[in-house]
């Protein structure tokens, strides 16, 4: 089969890369599509950067197996943890990563406050603290790590009170001091983006990077002339390292959402 054919692989610690893997689909139709999630080892946030590096290097090896013509680490975790010595290993495949998309919402209000949610090991890693420096003299900059955010997402518990209060509770301090955006720094986190922009006002502006990491790899297929030539929609194949059918009914639930 032609390199062409060959599936995207998505890659997450869980469920969360799905809001990447349907920002690809919208600009990628014809594309098909693998999506890992490694909910086994999930959290990662929680993690220390060796161990979910490890994680990531795996990952890719069994995705890479499977034929996979590029990658998408859809992970702001494992991105800044793995992607640079994943792009060491394999210098000819293209393997795009997502970080916190601090860069548009300090554009769009500058000077502004812009909180960033993300987990605890991404907020800890020098790939933010340079993020944060690069953007710091355009607006405040604000990082709120955000421990047991994502288990919600990972559960499909979207709505309950339960996770109401969670989000009150991490966010009651940016309740009484306002900010003008928020960026979700985490792949999980767009799939609370309603209870949160409830939590926080509505004319807060939300951002995520999922939009941006799908056009570069695009932009990354376009260029090593890779793209799909098939005038068909695409599949997805959903797996995880659990194994457990509900997880991937889960999935398939979020990609529809
Ligand atoms: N979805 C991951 C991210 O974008 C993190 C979730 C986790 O802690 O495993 O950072």
């Amino acid at each position: 089969m032609s390199k062409k054919m060959q599936p995207i692989a998505v890659f997450d610690s869980g469920v969360g890369g799905i809001s990447v893997l349907k920002e690809l689909i919208k600009i990628l139709p014809k594309e098909d599509y693998i999506y890992y999630g490694d909910s086994k080892n999930a959290p990662y946030g929680m993690k220390d950067k060796e161990k979910v590096r490890k994680l990531t290097i795996d990952a890719a090896g069994y995705l890479f197996a499977q034929g996979a013509k590029g990658l998408v680490v859809a992970c702001n975790t494992a991105t800044s943890a793995g992607v640079r010595v994943l792009r060491e290993m394999y210098p000819d495949i293209p393997i795009v990563g997502i970080e916190p998309a601090v860069k548009p919402a300090s554009r769009f209000k500058p000077g502004g406050r812009i909180l960033v949610m993300a987990t605890p090991m991404t907020i800890r890693e020098e790939k933010f603290r340079k993020l944060m420096a690069k953007y710091q003299a355009e607006a405040q900059i604000l990082p709120l790590p955000c421990p047991g955010l994502m288990d919600f997402v990972e559960r499909g518990d979207l709505h309950s009170n339960d996770f109401r209060k969670y989000l009150e509770e991490l966010l009651y301090e940016y309740r009484i001091h306002p900010v003008d955006a928020v960026v979700l720094g985490c792949t999980h986190y767009p799939f609370a983006k309603e209870m949160i922009q409830e939590i926080i006002g509505k004319d807060v502006v939300i951002f995520d990077g999922g939009e941006g990491t799908a056009r570069e790899m695009k932009r990354r297929l376009l260029e090593a002339d890779l793209l799909n030539p098939s005038e068909e929609k695409g599949e997805v194949v959903f797996q995880n390292s659990l194994k457990d059918e509900k997880k991937i009914n889960l999935c398939e639930q979020l990609l529809h959402l």
